[in-house]
């Protein structure tokens, strides 16, 4: 899917297919100083997280291997204590591993904060965050990243992962859509 499918639903392309495919290079760059001498396991969060993980994981000459979680928020009444429910639980034993979470986008912070918590629980050796994009203005949490592709405003994205109702997830960049796309 490109921005010629989407008619006028798109509003306007914020990061390029190429400006991504850059970024990518230099966190896995990064990566793999920080890295050298020992193997990572990549862990995803599903769905977004899919495009940043096939690429970023492409890139990484680092041993790594990938792994998936899927979780979701318990609802409106517990979304600001960020806990989470776990939908799919990784299939990987952490004791002792040096754990890379893997994400699209860090909003208010709450689940990765929850997510790295509970991985650091489960023994692993070292917990850290990449992430493609960040909206600084809608942290409610400070959570470390030490990866981090583009700080972004605080707007609804879609493509490269990020979907609106499940759509526009298999766009190559980071777009906005068209008001009238929501009403
Ligand atoms: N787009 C899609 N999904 C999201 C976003 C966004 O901007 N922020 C958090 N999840
Ligand atoms: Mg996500």
């Amino acid at each position: 899917m490109d921005a010629n499918d989407m008619g006028n639903a798109l509003e306007k392309v914020l990061i390029s297919e190429q400006e991504i495919k850059d970024k990518l290079a230099q966190m896995a760059k990064k990566i793999d100083e920080d890295y050298r001498g020992r193997e990572i396991l990549l862990v995803g969060v599903l769905k977004g997280a899919t495009m940043v993980m096939a690429d970023l994981a492409r890139l990484i000459h680092t041993p790594a291997e990938i792994d998936w979680m899927a979780v979701s928020s318990y609802g409106a009444a517990t979304k600001s204590s960020g806990v989470v429910k776990i939908l799919k639980d990784l299939d990987s034993d952490l004791t002792g591993r040096d754990v890379l979470i893997v994400e699209d986008v860090i909003d208010s912070g709450l689940t990765l904060d929850w997510l790295t918590r509970n991985l650091s629980s489960r023994g692993a050796a070292s917990v850290e965050i990449a992430a493609l994009l960040r909206k600084p203005e809608a942290a409610k949490v400070e959570v470390e990243v030490k990866y981090i592709g583009f700080d972004i405003p605080d707007e609804f994205v879609i493509g490269y992962g990020l979907d609106y109702a499940e759509k526009y997830r298999n766009l190559p960049f980071v777009g906005t859509l068209a008001p009238q796309v929501y009403q």
